[in-house]
């Protein structure tokens, strides 16, 4: 039987929710590659309890990979400076790379990784993401592979952080004002 967690915050969206999408998108990229080899690139921390659920649906000859890359700016908007604490170290050239992600938010992050990953020579790049903040991007980005929409709110859980914390939620919830102020 699943752990019973506290409840944090409003829940958006289930964990049964998250598989069932994991599932049909992994089978979605199965179909996409088929035949091929795929080099699967998570970004720490946040995209790990996604990218465990969706490669179980992955049924490619596949490789995994991580990265670390973080962006400043202000606590709540990306800048667009990125800074690589981890890069992957798969050779990518005339591979098929897929990066997973947690949620795209401005985009500024994965525009930086995008343009730093072109010029390994990669045969393509797909971008796999759990969670879609499309209301809030600023940069040229898409999700080729998106689980969910969600709205301008601040998320956590399954991956998601507020302060390192609560990644471990086996659901996506959101904090108000109210909520941050309990914690
Ligand atoms: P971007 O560069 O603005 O797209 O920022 C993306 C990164 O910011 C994500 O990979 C997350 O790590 C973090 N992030 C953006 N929105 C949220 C949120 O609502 N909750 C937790 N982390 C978030
Ligand atoms: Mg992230």
């Amino acid at each position: 039987m699943a752990t019973e967690h506290t409840q944090i915050g409003s829940v958006l969206i289930t964990e049964e929710q998250i598989r069932q999408r994991a599932k049909e998108i992994g089978e979605q990229i199965t179909k996409d590659f088929e035949g091929e080899k795929v080099i699967i690139i998570g970004t720490l921390k946040g995209s790990v309890p996604w990218m465990a659920e969706l490669i179980k649906h992955i049924d490619l000859d596949c490789v995994l990979d991580f990265m670390i890359a973080s962006s400043y700016g202000s606590s709540t908007v990306s800048s667009g400076v990125v800074k690589f604490s981890l890069e992957p170290k798969e050779n990518l050239y005339n591979q098929n790379v897929i990066i997973v992600e947690d949620i795209i938010d401005t985009g500024n992050t994965l525009s930086y990784i995008l343009k730093k990953f072109e010029e390994r020579g990669p045969k393509c790049i797909k971008i796999c993401t759990m969670l879609n903040k499309e209301s809030r991007r600023v940069a040229d980005i898409h999700g080729d592979y998106v689980g969910f929409e969600v709205e301008d709110l601040f998320v956590i859980g399954y991956g998601l952080d507020f302060d390192q914390k609560f990644r471990n939620l086996p659901y996506v919830s959101y904090l108000n004002e109210e909520d941050i102020e309990k914690l």
